[in-house]
């Protein structure tokens, strides 16, 4: 039985047929290069559910009409699309390898006056960027003060409006903070209501940007290390392709990129990289 077959139209609020999952599913993977196929019905008319609701409509098709004109409402549908779902620390052993690799030459570049750039490219919610920032200043603040205040950019990109707002705002409940070790909690993390806030100095380390993977770069740099982590799950072969050639573009040679636990370098690229660790590769050529 299909997903949507399963959905008994009386037990859902608005009517949603195969028709509208189709015309969806083209529009997210035409804008973003998210696959839905119908398997994914339910956890589509899930997401756009209360987006109907709030819009005043009866059905997923009257809203597919109002995104027809709606652009600031189209993206909220892009935004209820997404699956935002990361953590603190997670795949620590990028961290690890970054500090290992290549943060000891990066740090003496920046003391004596070169640039560093690196890339959370798909950083949801923010709890990459912090990991990787709160890893490589460890519990040193007046270390890390010095450093950020040299040729240091560190560029956090998601094609999700929401998302970035919590970036920005850089505020996390208790529960999602745990995994953050004691001595960087102590030091990074600022109790804020019921739970904690990043310190500014971490914030305003972030250049917080919204960018489409599949769209236009306006990035002229190379980076030193990009971080493209459980993000092409979601995207075909071929996008997942084209998306690769191009960080691997915009990494400088000796760089370092790092991809999500489920994700394989295509063979394409592969050439360019020589494997550094687990789903770590380091830009060869
Ligand atoms: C599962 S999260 C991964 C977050 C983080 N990189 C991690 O590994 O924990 C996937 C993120 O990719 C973003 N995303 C999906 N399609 C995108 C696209 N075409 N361009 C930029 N970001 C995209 C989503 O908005 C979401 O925040």
């Amino acid at each position: 039985m299909s997903a949507l077959a399963s959905l008994a139209p009386r037990q859902r609020e608005f009517a949603f047929s195969p028709d509208d999952h189709a015309t969806v599913a083209d529009i997210a993977y035409r804008e973003v290069g998210i696959l839905l196929p119908e398997t994914k019905a339910q956890l589509v008319y899930g997401r756009l559910a209360p987006r109907v609701r709030a819009c005043g409509l009866d059905s997923v098709a009257d809203y597919i009409r109002l995104i027809g004109t709606d652009s600031s409402e189209r993206g909220r549908m892009i935004d209820a699309l997404t699956t935002n779902h990361t953590f603190f620390f997670r795949e620590n052993h990028h961290f690890e390898d970054f500090n290992r690799l290549l943060w000891p030459e990066l740090k003496s570049r920046l003391e004596v006056g070169g640039r560093v750039r690196l890339w959370s490219a798909a950083c949801s919610t923010g709890e990459e960027p912090y990991t990787w920032l709160m890893a490589m200043f460890g519990s040193d603040r007046s270390g890390a003060a010095k450093l950020l205040a040299k040729d240091f950019r560190f560029l956090a990109t998601d094609v999700c409006g929401t998302a970035l707002a919590a970036v920005r705002e850089g505020a996390y409940p208790a529960a999602t903070v745990e995994p953050v070790p004691a001595p960087l909690a102590k030091v990074w993390l600022k109790q804020h209501g019921t739970g904690f806030q990043v310190d500014p100095m971490l914030r305003e380390a972030l250049t917080i940007n919204a960018l489409n993977l599949l769209g236009e770069w306006p990035i002229r740099t190379k980076f030193d290390a990009i971080f493209c982590r459980n993000v092409m799950i979601y995207f075909d072969g071929p996008t997942k392709a084209r998306l690769q050639t191009r960080l691997a573009d915009r990494l400088e040679t000796g760089g370092l990129l790092c991809i999500g636990h489920s994700e394989r370098l295509d063979s394409s690229v592969a050439g360019q990289f020589e494997s550094v660790g687990r789903t770590s590769f380091r830009k060869i050529a």
